[in-house]
């Protein structure tokens, strides 16, 4: 392979492909080393083309032979593809390449999973199967024929035709290369069927291998109401005669979206009570809904480049998240959604791959499908769904789809059809998309003469590249609650435009307690100087469950940072009114438990360290447990009741309130556990006959490291299923202690099980050390230096993965000068290494800078 320099890839730079693609025919001759791809394209040169060059990219193609309009010719071809001489006239472009799937254990272009093929094409592996013009603004329709001997060969589209070792597809709607998709194995299908609004009868299939069958249930419910769902909140219908899901055990990420053929991590669509977890049928309910939701927002109308990835990410995330709000509890949906938000796009944000919703330039996009494109993308919509109302955001997204329908888009256009439908100028809007970094907003507040003023004052801080930011328009929904804790003022939506800005309240008879960014109505970070009474009064009576929610959470994070700084016992009050809560039999489980989640080692970290501090993992952990037994025995008597009362009892059910009481459940096992050594927690993984009690029994009893028997008894039980098996790796490293965690990971890595060619095993080990805050940072830097090591051997084989996983060093800036020394002598370590992948040599530079 000839190495060649990293390449920065500029928006400012884009330029629309010389040629329009009419159609694409592509024939697949299957081989596990030496499949034949046979391409027939026809092109149309575009006569007002400012870049006239017949370019087709192409990587790790063996070029067989090549034709334009039948006669061969000779192409130039370099390691990302060919140029040629082409026509004026339109043309007919056809060649043949051979790939090998069998050694592509990228997981990008067509691969081989467990003895199936399977492709991954998103964001550039199309151009790992054949030469194409492989960008999103190309698209065309697609006629594919399979020959092969497994038993079920699937593309894009409706099926034309099939017969003994042959099957042809056709995909009637133009579709960027990044949506094809080939499957090929002896696949079984759980197959239904759904009738749209319109009447039309669409097949659907989800297609596992042989033994999975029984676990593909949950995932078509799912479907079904996705579909329904699109339906009766969009208006979206669905537009081909059959939808197919296939499983995939070797797969980068957690689905994608390819038209009519979407290809799931089997993580992410497998689900049986025995073992799938609640967390796992939620998750896989809301990726299912996701990939199809894409149908629309990322197929129809797709990305006119990847710089405008959140163009189908942000809006797709935010509409899946709606339908889980719909399907579950919304409040709960958006506690859990701003924990993630705070967890992984905060950290982001406030560090050095800290980048724009809308980037302006790459390296490697696959770096780039990140929680500040998915995630902050999603709360950019939610802000403008706010700031214009429920109507007209519904108004405006009728226009988006009116007018774009098959086309590819950028961000302007989104913006345009809400400024049209509207009327209403969103140019200060649109820095959400070009300005990186978490804003903070300073509260401060007056109240004489029955008049309350709330003043707000914004600052972003610089990120890499982005010294100075202007003002954004950020909605700030605030409500005023009274003294006896009534509210005196209804939710309101302020705009803040201004740097400072200040809000008036009138005819208020005394000083109120206000509730602000009530529903986290914006991605920013407030600052308020106030009292740990003031937030004791609002987890009591705030009617925003979110507001609720955060007071409490705010004075855990309080408690636990007086302990660490200054050695501090637990909060008094604040116990107390945990406690209440949590025996508070009228509030809802699932929130209850909420209340009850300790706040992330990591995010008290970042907050220490914006204070000034520099964070200790070790007295971070020290205060969490402290906090935990503590509370745990002031809770002595009331555990047991607790715990009997949110045991769940019948046949298992992943419904929401099953869940959350489930959920309830195990955060007192854990309390449990602390005061009598295990024997609850040991009772309840003998007598578990589903997965999220087993699970939840299994990490009670290894945190109290009392689970070893349990542990192999797990082990002897699952280890014929990779997913589980998954939860077994993973689980150990999450629960060791500080002080083993390291060691645990490597003698993991030695298993007979452990495999890093599954993305899914590496990331069970490597991805729980690096959650381990206090282990991955234990004195001493055996975590890094094991994580190093393994990310220095899997760049070679995956390096995506890789580079995904090299996140992990993201927040080691705030901490000593001895951990930051042993950090920095890894991230070398790995952009020293010897044909660094581009991924991976990206993600090093940017942290390292
Ligand atoms: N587009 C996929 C999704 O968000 C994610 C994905 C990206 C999958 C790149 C594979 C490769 O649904
Ligand atoms: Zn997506």
């Amino acid at each position: 392979m000839t190495e060649t320099a990293p390449q920065t890839i500029y928006l400012k730079d884009y330029t629309p492909f010389g040629f329009q693609v009419d159609s694409v025919h592509l024939t697949f001759h299957l081989s596990p080393k030496a499949t034949r791809v046979v391409s027939r394209i026809e092109f149309t040169p575009q006569p007002d083309a400012k870049d006239k060059t017949f370019f087709l990219h192409g990587e790790q193609l063996k070029l067989i032979a090549a034709k334009i309009d039948g006669q061969p010719v000779s192409p130039a071809v370099t390691p990302q593809g060919l140029t040629c001489d082409a026509p004026t006239e339109p043309f007919v472009w056809e060649a043949e390449v051979e790939i090998n799937p069998q050694g592509n254990t990228a997981l990008e272009g067509l691969y081989m999973s467990n003895g199936m093929y399977c492709t991954q094409c998103e964001a550039e592996g199309f151009r790992k199967i054949t030469f194409y013009p492989d960008r999103p603004d190309v698209m065309s329709t697609f006629t594919v024929r399979i020959e092969g001997d497994e038993k079920v060969l699937l593309s894009n589209g409706n099926p034309t035709g099939s017969g003994e070792g042959w099957a042809e597809w056709h995909d009637p709607w133009p579709k960027p290369a990044y949506l094809f998709a080939l499957v090929a194995g002896d696949l079984i299908n759980h197959p239904d069927r759904f009738t749209t609004k319109s009447g039309k009868d669409v097949e659907l299939n989800i297609w596992v291998r042989p033994g999975d069958e029984d676990k593909c249930a949950f995932g078509m419910e799912a479907l079904i109401k996705s579909m329904k769902w699109d339906e009766d909140v969009y208006g979206l219908e669905y537009d081909l005669d059959i939808f197919n899901i296939v499983a995939v055990d070797d797969f980068n990420m957690g689905a994608m979206e390819n038209k009519g053929l979407n290809i799931f991590n089997s993580s992410c669509v497998l689900a049986s009570p025995e073992t799938s977890t609640d967390a796992n049928f939620e998750r896989i309910e809301a990726i299912i809904a996701h990939e199809y939701f894409h149908n629309w927002t990322g197929n129809r109308i797709t990305c006119r480049d990847w710089f405008q990835l959140c163009l189908k990410e942000g809006l797709t995330v935010y509409r899946d998240s709606q339908f889980t709000s719909d399907m579950r509890s919304a409040s709960v949906k958006r506690i859990s959604d701003v924990i993630d938000l705070r967890g992984r796009q905060f950290a982001e944000d406030n560090g050095p791959l800290a980048h724009q919703v809308r980037p302006e330039s790459f390296q490697e996009i696959n770096n780039f499908y990140t929680a500040t494109i998915y995630e902050k993308g999603a709360e950019v919509i939610g802000m403008l769904k706010r700031l214009v109302g429920d109507d007209a955001y519904a108004k405006a997204v009728a226009l988006y789809f009116e007018r774009h329908d098959g086309q590819a888009c950028t961000i302007e256009d989104w913006l345009q059809v809400f400024e049209d439908s509207t009327g209403r100028d969103l140019s200060q809007f649109s820095k959400w998309y070009s300005q990186a970094g978490t804003p903070r907003i300073k509260v401060t507040d007056d109240y004489a003469d029955g008049t309350y003023t709330l003043t707000l004052e914004q600052s972003t801080p610089p990120t890499p590249g982005q010294p100075d930011k202007d003002p954004r328009v950020i909605p700030v929904a605030v409500g005023l609650l009274g003294q006896n804790g009534d509210e005196v003022r209804e939710t309101e939506v302020l705009e803040l435009t201004e740097a400072k800005q200040s809000f008036t309240f009138e005819g208020l008879s005394a000083k109120p307690i206000p509730s602000v960014l009530r529903e986290f109505s914006a991605p920013v970070i407030l600052e308020r100087e106030t009292t740990n009474a003031e937030r004791a009064f609002l987890l009591a009576h705030d009617s925003d469950s979110f507001n609720r929610w955060e007071a409490g959470n705010t004075l855990a994070k309080e408690s636990r940072i007086a302990m660490v700084l200054d050695g501090a016992a637990p909060d008094a009050d604040y116990l107390d009114a945990l406690i209440k809560l949590v025996r508070d039999d009228s509030l809802d489980p699932a929130f209850r438990s909420l209340v009850l989640s300790p706040p992330s080692q990591s995010d008290l970290a970042q907050t220490l360290f914006e204070r000034g501090h520099t964070p200790d993992p070790q007295a971070i952990y020290d205060a969490a447990e402290t906090f935990a037994q503590t509370l745990a025995e002031a809770m002595t008597d009331s555990l047991p009741r607790l715990y009997a009362d949110t045991t769940v009892q019948g046949d298992y059910s992943p419904d929401a309130a099953s869940a959350g009481k489930r959920d309830l459940n195990t955060r007192i096992l854990s309390l449990l556990t602390r005061l009598d050594g295990g024997d609850q927690a040991a009772r309840q993984y003998a007598d578990a006959d589903n997965m999220t009690v087993q699970n939840a029994a299994l990490a009670s009893l290894l945190k109290a490291e009392k689970g070893a028997e349990q542990s192999q008894t797990f082990f002897d039980q699952w280890q014929g299923d990779r997913l589980v098996m998954d939860k077994w790796f993973g689980l150990q490293v999450a629960c060791a202690a500080p002080a083993k965690a390291a060691g645990l990971a490597e003698d993991l890595t030695k298993h007979a099980l452990f495999d890093m060619k599954n993305p899914n095993r590496f990331r069970a080990v490597m991805g729980a050390l690096a959650m381990n805050q206090a282990g991955f940072h234990y004195a001493g830097g055996a975590g890094y230096k094991l994580l190093t090591d393994n990310l220095i051997a899997l760049d070679a084989l995956n390096p995506q993965t890789t580079a995904r996983m090299c996140a992990a060093y993201q927040t080691w800036k705030r901490y000593d000068d001895t951990r930051q020394g042993l950090i920095r002598t890894q991230l070398e370590r790995i952009a020293g290494t010897e044909n660094l992948s581009r991924d991976t040599s990206e993600m090093v530079t940017r942290i390292l800078n």
